[in-house]
């Protein structure tokens, strides 16, 4: 028989069983595999983090050192990926480059997409890690107009990051420790959030079997959507183009509350969290710190606060529990580190990138079924053909 009740946007349906992500959204509780955010973001880097929400426990030293240089060993792309890269136009939004590269390495990589094996599945993940991020810095430096750089396997996982992103032809590149400790909090704290809609794609993607590369391309589409990643790019546009209208933010609220106006505070509101996003509190001081360090003054921070003030007051967003997220204040950080902003989804989805595994892989040990939810049809009943000429 068919279904009789429809839940639109799963908003009260569970997909799976998980041991990942812990999340409380009354509480404002996020955990990785047990330990709080807050604590994983002031004592680990990104790189425990990943090994910790893919194989489950924070690892020893050794297993890092390996994974590390597990991960080094395919931290290159197949040159013919240039040609690829080089076939997009310049003006290409970086997270459609991303996707596509990601897709395409799977034809560089076949042996990527049978992983019937715990070995296989093992070598899938860590060419991925290495691979993930030389495709996201090459995207952003191609519309930079820059040579593209493969690092230096000498540095840190985040370090070799910053260098394959930042790095100028002709010119040491010297690491600068503010831009890699903001850039590695950040990330981790991107890195999972249980069944959100990415995640949700790259599970039931991955749930046909599909292999992994394949189900991260679904879900860095997925994450493009200014509802869901593309949001961090969405505010600093809002930001802007508030500053650019005299800075009036009043105005905005009073927009965003107009049920006959589309338009949303972007990085305000979230399915999960109805008292405050803890990843918004972190970042929040996060980005005074960072743009104090960096002795950066943004018109764009204020105007962010302003917003926020007002909104944390007002009876719409109070009685609605709209909190800024974790979008709210990341751009400005990207934006002090000198990030352009069409690059920020892609900054999210390097973060994403260890929970994405995670997930997928939890779903192919736990031998989950493909996916594939049912529906109320609403359409016509049987009609009698109609020929051509008679319609
Ligand atoms: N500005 C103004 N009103 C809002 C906003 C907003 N940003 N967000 C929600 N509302 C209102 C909405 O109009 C609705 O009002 P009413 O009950 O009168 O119809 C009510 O609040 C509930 O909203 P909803 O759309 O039913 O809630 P949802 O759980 O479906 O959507 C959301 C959650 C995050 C998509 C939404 O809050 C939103 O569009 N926010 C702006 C985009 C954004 O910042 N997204 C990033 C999310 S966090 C990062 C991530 O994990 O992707």
């Amino acid at each position: 028989g068919g279904v009789t009740t429809i839940d639109p946007g799963y908003k009260n349906t569970g997909s799976c069983e998980s041991a990942i992500t812990f999340l409380d959204g009354e509480k404002g509780i996020l955990r990785y595999r047990g330990y709080s955010i807050e604590e994983l973001a002031e004592k680990a880097d990104f790189l425990e983090v990943a090994y910790l929400l893919i194989f489950g426990e924070l690892p020893t030293k050794e297993q890092l050192e390996k994974f590390d240089k597990d991960i080094k060993e395919e931290s290159h792309v197949d040159e013919d990926m240039k040609k690829i890269l080089d076939g997009f136009p310049k003006s290409a939004h970086p997270m459609g480059v991303l996707s596509s590269l990601t897709s395409a390495l799977i034809a560089f990589n076949p042996g990527s997409v049978d992983v019937d094996s715990e070995e296989a599945m093992y070598n899938a993940i860590v060419k991925i890690m290495g691979k993930f991020p030389v495709l996201a810095a090459w995207t952003m430096r191609k519309r930079k107009s820059l040579p593209l750089d493969y690092g230096d396997n000498s540095l840190g996982y985040v370090e070799n990051l910053c260098k394959m992103m930042f790095s100028r032809p002709n010119k040491a590149y010297e690491a600068n420790s503010i831009v890699n400790d903001a850039l590695d909090k950040l990330l981790i704290l991107h890195a999972d959030h249980e069944q959100n809609c990415s995640t949700s794609t790259v599970r039931i993607v991955g749930s046909s079997h599909a292999g992994l590369f394949a189900s991260l391309s679904a879900g860095i589409s997925a994450l493009w959507g200014p509802l869901h990643g593309g949001a961090n790019q969405a505010v600093i546009e809002m930001l802007e183009a508030i500053k650019a209208d005299g800075g009036d933010t009043a105005k905005y609220i009073a927009k965003a509350k107009d049920k006959e106006d589309p338009f949303r505070l972007m990085g305000f509101g979230h399915r999960v969290y109805k008292n405050f996003d803890p990843r918004a509190k972190i970042i929040k001081k996060s980005a005074e710190e960072v743009l104090g360090d960096l002795g950066i003054e943004d018109p764009v921070l204020d105007i962010a606060k302003g917003l926020a003030s007002v909104a944390l007051e007002d009876e719409y967003f109070v009685k609605r529990k709209l909190y800024p997220n974790v979008d709210f204040y990341s751009g400005i950080i990207y934006r002090a580190l000198g990030i352009p902003t069409e690059m920020f989804t892609v900054m999210f989805a390097l973060g994403r990138l260890p929970g994405w595994i995670a997930q997928w892989r939890e779903m192919r040990l736990r031998k989950e079924p493909i996916g594939r939810p049912r529906q109320i049809y609403v359409g016509e009943n049987y009609r009698e053909f109609v020929d051509l000429e008679k319609r």
